[in-house]
């Protein structure tokens, strides 16, 4: 069986980096969370080059269940560790609601342009 999910965290010109309001992230401690969390199997994540919404970073996408979540301002570890509660919560779970503070930080991007407002 397939994994029903993709997470992929930007690192591209502005994810990951402190030149545009984001927080510094280093992959291996994301590397290192997600290998914590018990997703292998369930959940796939990929670093990336830039995904598009430059003026939200950090961003991270999940594609679970052939669903596409946007997260945007994922700016501390603990963000990231409830993007990844999450992930095991929905994994498993389809449509499982997300919590508030993950809630809040959802957008939606189709892509092209350049990025949604600013919230
Ligand atoms: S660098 Fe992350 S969206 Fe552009």
């Amino acid at each position: 069986m397939a994994d029903p999910g993709l997470m992929f965290a930007c690192f591209g010109c502005c994810c990951g980096h402190a030149n545009n309001g984001a927080a510094r992230f280093v992959r291996p401690a994301l590397r290192r969370a997600f290998d914590a969390a018990g997703l292998q199997g369930r959940v796939r994540l990929a670093f990336s080059e830039c995904l598009g919404p430059c003026s939200e970073a950090n961003v991270v996408f999940l594609y679970l269940h052939g669903r596409p979540l946007w997260l945007r301002r994922i700016n501390t570890s603990d963000l990231f560790e409830a993007v990844l509660a999450y992930a095991r919560i929905a994994a498993d779970a389809p449509g499982a609601p997300l919590p508030a503070d993950l809630a809040e930080r959802s957008f939606s991007w189709t892509g092209g342009g350049i990025g949604p407002e600013p919230s």
